[in-house]
């Protein structure tokens, strides 16, 4: 079977000026993350799970050193020296504050130089020939590189105690008061999963593949926060049938009662949100779960968690023509009215919104708002090459790591498509992710 979404139709200077757009978009969020608190914060630990945001800032210069000046553009090497430092798989983040850093100035001259001179080398490239530059590939991985830090930045600044350094307006509410269903059927039957012609899809978005997907049902939209505290009312973090046991001993010895940033007072649950303490929004997407947590709460509803390529079917699949789109409302690029990405907002929309950005079968949000977990774990697709190097996809393929779809509310388009595959450890909690349950459909339902 064929890729039968449409590749972006571009010219050479369509496409320079489209990698112009992303490098410039994903530095101005960066400096945005980087500035809005004092230097000593940048240097500071936040948590042993992340790195210092220092750290992140000169990473993300280095990488685009390494790639788009080094190898693609030929060039000397400006601070080889620093390298090692900034090698994620050299370093775990618990260690990095230990390790000789730029200082932040530095760190931001150096990430400047680095982008005057990438642009350079933008601007004499073909963009054509090698894989590398065809179509501009390694610009955009690596715009999709800095704004999955600048995700990563935006999760340590969660996890920042103190008080709120980033604001935003809030997302949109649904437009109707029309109630919608709770759960919608996707017919059985063969879908192209993954992409072999999206030009800035990753290695492990490829190939295009025919997959079957029998008859299931998926919820209309993720799991609230208001559904979540159902499944915590009845005990559901008390009750061992409802949780794998690698999840149960992780309940039981942390004394998880409730999502990351959750707390009881008086009676009510808050959250603490960006350095804001607030009633837990009933409406709006739960957050801050496991994938542990939401199995078991796809297990006590009755229910499951999609697998991956339910999950892709739901996203892209037309039903009328049998064609699989590049997102749920078709081929175009994501707009303010279709989905939740970018930071443009600090939240997820409440469940029900973006009517704009839903697809052929009426399922909504599955494009931005939060990460979805499916039940599959972390593997290649028939055909799959490592590229540009093993450590991008290949070194995290196996039953350790499981999938993650649709981006969050702090995804930038760029790195965000109805191919695009998160993964994660089943343990964590930080990252902005949740998540909607599936069931298969009976034979008198279909
Ligand atoms: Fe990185």
């Amino acid at each position: 079977m064929t890729d039968t979404a449409q590749p972006l139709d571009m010219d050479s200077e369509g496409l320079r000026s489209r990698a112009v757009m992303a490098l410039t978009n994903a530095r101005r969020r960066t400096e945005l993350l980087t500035s809005c608190v004092e230097d000593g914060e940048l240097t500071a630990q936040h948590s042993p799970l992340m790195s210092p945001l220092v750290w992140d800032l000169a990473h993300i210069g280095n990488q685009e050193e390494q790639w788009l000046l080094r190898t693609v553009g030929g060039r000397e090497a400006l601070r080889p020296e620093i390298d090692s430092v900034y090698d994620a798989f050299e370093h775990p983040r618990a260690t990095r504050p230990t390790l000789p850093l730029l200082a932040p100035a530095e760190a931001r001259a150096y990430a400047a130089e680095v982008r005057g001179r990438a642009l350079d080398v933008l601007e004499g490239s073909p963009l054509r020939g090698a894989p590398l530059v065809d179509a501009g590939f390694a610009f955009g991985m690596i715009a999709q590189h800095e704004q999955q830090h600048d995700e990563t930045m935006l999760i340590t600044h969660q996890l920042r105690r103190g008080p709120a350094a980033l604001t935003a307006p809030p997302p949109p509410a649904p437009e109707t008061a029309r109630r919608l269903p709770d759960e919608v059927l996707v017919p059985g039957g063969p879908f192209t999963m993954g992409t072999s012609v999206e030009p800035w899809a990753l290695d492990n978005e490829r190939p295009a593949h025919a997959t079957f997907v029998p008859s299931f049902f998926l919820d209309t939209t993720p799991v609230t926060c208001g559904a979540y505290l159902e499944f915590m009312a009845d005990g559901g973090y008390a009750d061992a049938r409802w949780w794998a046991s690698e999840g149960w001993a992780t309940v039981r010895e942390h004394g998880l009662e409730a999502p990351l940033f959750w707390r009881q007072e008086g009676g009510q649950w808050l959250r603490r949100h960006f350095g804001v303490v607030e009633p837990v929004p009933l409406e709006e997407p739960v957050l801050h779960v496991s994938w542990y947590e939401a199995d078991a709460y796809a297990r006590w509803a009755g229910r499951r968690l999609p697998t991956e390529a339910e999950w892709e079917k739901a996203a892209r699949h037309d039903p009328a023509t049998g064609r699989s789109l590049r997102y749920p409302w078709g081929d175009a690029d994501p707009t303010p009215e279709r989905a939740n990405l970018g930071q443009r907002h600090l939240r997820p929309a409440p469940a029900g919104a973006y009517a704009a950005g839903e697809s052929p079968l009426g399922i909504r949000q599955l494009i931005g708002d939060v990460w979805e977990w499916t039940s599959s774990d972390f593997l290649p697709y028939p055909g799959f090459a490592a590229f540009p190097y093993r450590e991008y996809s290949e070194v995290f393929f196996g039953p350790g790591h499981k999938v993650l779809r649709g981006g969050s509310f702090a995804v930038d388009e760029v790195a965000c498509r109805g191919t695009f595959r998160n993964w994660d450890l089943p343990v964590r909690r930080q990252i902005f992710a949740g998540f909607r349950t599936a069931r298969d459909a009976g034979e008198g339902e279909l």
